[in-house]
């Protein structure tokens, strides 16, 4: 039985396999221009996030129904249950899809149908957080929102993802504050490739509870300080960071510094059809490539239910199901 763990950084349409992304290819209609699902795998070398961004954005035209995105989610859910994970808070991108004129109520409908199931059928509880795209002015982020508010009650919290050099969180404030006044909560992408004013920005601007990556701190040892007193979990992803360049090699990730320096570190997935593992994978990577023994495992799946937006008590009994757990 795998470690159980929440998932609180994954993007849904990062987790569309290419054999998924070419059988719905086919049921759609629509052209990819690889020859086959290994040819599209081939592809899978990046320099940079914008690198991989591109190739994330364009194998999105294959999610046109809502019956895609349930099954896309459905297929992740199954994935997620079998490493572990009871708990996941899920990304989306709606901008992504309504400009290629999918409606933001096909996503949102078709993704809460496998996440309505999520519990029954892989004993997972789900969250679904929406993101803006920080590369899109504010005002798009604005009608966003707006056009989501008939579905809130499917919403956790915003988020903010995409191309982030040189697209710094201050703009996106007055989305944020609205989003807070639908009683929604508030995390962002910072510190990924972009410096750690950026995350300080999203801290003090957007008013974030967590961070997405924040892996850039590193750079501000007093944002290191204050992210460790307040107790400010961040969303790490290891093998995205190997993939996308961020650090070389898993055996340099800055993790264990950054737990020895007592931030509340999570690990996820973040997009694992594109880089090579689920978090059940991601765990068993870092335990060998870091030599990570089982309490720093257990305390990894500790922080991850402490960094979740779940009532408290469902958080105690998650909490308990981690100091239960017997290594094999
Ligand atoms: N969208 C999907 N994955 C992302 C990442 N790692 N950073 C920013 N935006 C993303
Ligand atoms: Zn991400």
């Amino acid at each position: 039985m795998p470690l159980p763990k929440a998932e609180l950084h994954l993007h849904i349409e990062g987790t569309l396999e290419p054999e998924l992304a070419f059988a719905l290819a086919e049921r759609n209609g629509v052209e990819l221009p690889y020859a086959d699902a290994d040819a599209l795998r081939e592809a899978y070398r990046f320099e940079d996030l914008q690198s991989f961004l591109d190739l994330y954005y364009e194998l999105m035209a294959v999610l046109r129904e809502e019956a895609d995105f349930e099954e896309l989610a459905d297929a992740y859910l199954a994935r997620a249950a079998a490493q572990g994970v009871r708990h996941a808070e899920i990304f989306f991108d709606p901008q992504a899809h309504t400009e290629r004129g999918v409606d933001i109520g096909t996503v949102i409908e078709g993704l809460g149908r496998a996440l309505d199931r999520g519990e029954e059928r892989h004993g997972i509880t789900t969250g679904l957080i929406l993101c803006f795209l920080r590369d899109k002015r504010a005002e798009s982020a604005l009608a966003t929102l707006e056009s989501a508010k008939p579905y809130l009650h499917r919403l956790t919290a915003v988020g903010l993802d995409s191309a982030e050099a040189g697209n710094p969180p201050g703009a996106f404030a007055a989305v944020y504050e609205a989003a807070a006044a639908l009683g929604l909560r508030k995390v962002a992408h910072a510190g990924e490739e972009g410096p750690a004013a950026y995350v300080r920005e999203a801290l003090d601007v957007l008013g974030v509870e967590r961070v997405d990556h924040g892996l850039r701190c590193l750079d501000d040892p007093g944002l290191v300080e204050r992210l460790a007193r307040e107790r400010i979990p961040l969303t790490l992803c290891p093998l995205s960071n190997v993939r996308l360049r961020v650090v070389d090699t898993l055996a340099d990730h800055p993790l264990p510094r950054m737990m020895d320096a007592g931030l509340l570190c999570t690990v996820n997935s973040d997009d694992p059809a594109y880089f090579g593992g689920y978090v059940g994978d991601t765990f068993h990577a870092l335990r060998d490539a870091l030599g990570l023994d089982e309490e720093r495992l257990r305390e990894l799946a500790r922080n991850s239910f402490e960094a979740a937006f779940l009532p408290e008590e469902r958080k105690r009994a998650y909490l308990a199901e981690v100091a239960a757990y017997e290594f094999e």
